[in-house]
């Protein structure tokens, strides 16, 4: 079929895209003379294809994610489409015939709850993250740093808990493959951007209560998506973090990936976040629901009006806080880190090639007792992963 050899250039594309490094360029409302709306277009050039992102707060915040067999693809916008009530088809790559694929993650909502000791969890009212009003995207736009910023707030709160606070969504790009340098200091490639998830000054309606963000993906007939959880080696980057989560989509008979989400179970409660400001965070089940996706203009604006019917639509919930729920009470902060890209997500791993440099560059019997180090620690690991029986 025509798909799958779309989709096996495009895991080709990507993994030559990883290995060069692209040229990311970003342009802010392109065509479009206001800044009473944000529409973000990053695009990732590779020597043979270019990757799209197209980031938005039209409706409820999104992003798009469109990969192309082309360098010179173009975002097209019929900015009085994409702003009516029918935005369907207001938004394509042009030449069509270059699109190999194409993704979508739009955030819904945000809940937050606390214990109700002989009740199990009171809801308080959810933030519908459609109905929000968001800051010019524009002045937080760095080209250099390849960074931007969407800052938000209910655009009705009668309880007064955003007066001093933002939710707010990080966007950063990347030319190259590298390791993000704050905690969770994410793995990355030139295939992928981060998004941190900041909620900052919000006041919490309850004796601590948690906050959990609702995601959606959206994905073209046939594709599915997965959720992946892996211990991870603790390593010096995350210290104290084990798991790693990464929501997949995956073709039709393939375990191949497409595209992804992944990130590490844990979110922090300062802007410079140290190990000790680690706030535990936990995905929920994943559910594919059927019907329309209120509120996501942007997406409707891409995949058109059958959105409902001809894309697999995933609903993920993200928690933050366990027993430790008072950490967001006390810094009144919260960001989570996020990678989404293209193909396989990237991997931490004990190269078999640096343990060897490392025995050549520090002599044999260090490297091999840094090897059984490694050994007992994952030895040790393997103890607290898996369940085994005390005889
Ligand atoms: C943009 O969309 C409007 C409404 O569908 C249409 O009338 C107009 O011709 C379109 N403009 C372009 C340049 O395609
Ligand atoms: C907002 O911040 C100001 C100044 O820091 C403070 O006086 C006020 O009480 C705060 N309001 C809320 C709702 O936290
Ligand atoms: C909030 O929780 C703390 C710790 O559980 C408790 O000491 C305090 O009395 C609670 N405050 C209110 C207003 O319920
Ligand atoms: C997410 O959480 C909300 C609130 O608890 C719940 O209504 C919804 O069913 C959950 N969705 C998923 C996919 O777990």
């Amino acid at each position: 079929m025509a798909a799958a050899a779309g989709l096996a250039l495009l895991a080709l594309l990507a993994a030559a895209g990883a290995e060069r490094g692209r040229k990311v360029s970003m342009e802010y409302n392109p065509g479009w003379n206001s800044s009473s709306v944000n529409l973000l277009h990053v695009r990732a050039v590779g020597p043979e294809d270019s990757l799209h992102y197209v980031w938005s707060s039209i409706g409820a915040p999104s992003v798009l994610l469109v990969a192309t067999r082309s360098p010179s693809s173009a975002l097209r916008v019929n900015w009085t489409q994409l702003l009516s009530p029918s935005p369907a088809g207001a938004v394509w790559i042009d030449p069509p015939d270059s699109v190999v694929y194409s993704s979508a993650v739009v955030f819904t909502k945000l809940f937050e709850f606390s214990e109700a000791k002989p009740l199990g969890e009171l809801f308080y009212p959810t933030y519908d993250l459609s109905e929000f009003s968001w800051d010019s995207l524009n002045h937080t736009l760095n080209h250099t740093a390849l960074t931007a910023e969407l800052r938000g707030v209910p655009a009705t709160d009668p309880g007064g808990a955003f007066a001093n606070g933002s939710l707010a969504f990080r966007v950063t790009a990347y030319e190259a493959g590298g390791r993000a340098g704050p905690l969770p200091s994410l793995l990355h490639t030139a295939d992928s951007s981060q998004l941190e998830f900041i909620l900052a000054g919000v006041l919490p309606r309850g004796n601590g209560s948690r906050f959990l963000l609702q995601l959606a993906a959206v994905e073209p007939a046939g594709a599915a998506r997965r959720l992946r959880a892996r211990s991870s080696i603790d390593d010096e980057y995350t210290p104290s973090v084990f798991q790693e989560l990464s929501l997949v989509a995956e073709a039709p008979n393939s375990s191949c990936p497409l595209s992804f989400l992944q990130w590490k179970a844990a979110a922090y409660g300062s802007p410079s976040p140290r190990r000790e400001d680690g706030i535990q965070c936990r995905a929920g089940g994943l559910q594919v629901a059927n019907g329309s996706l209120p509120g996501a203009s942007l997406l409707q604006a891409f995949f058109g009006d059958s959105l409902g019917s001809t894309c697999t639509v995933s609903v993920l919930n993200v928690s933050f806080g366990g027993e430790e729920g008072h950490v967001y009470q006390e810094r009144r902060y919260l960001s989570w880190a996020v990678l989404l890209g293209f193909g396989e997500p990237p991997r931490d791993t004990f190269s078999p090639l640096v343990i060897s440099i490392t025995a050549v560059a520090l002599g044999t019997p260090l490297a091999m007792l840094l090897l059984g180090s490694c050994l007992v620690l994952l030895a040790q690991r393997r103890r607290y992963s898996e369940y085994e029986p005390i005889n």
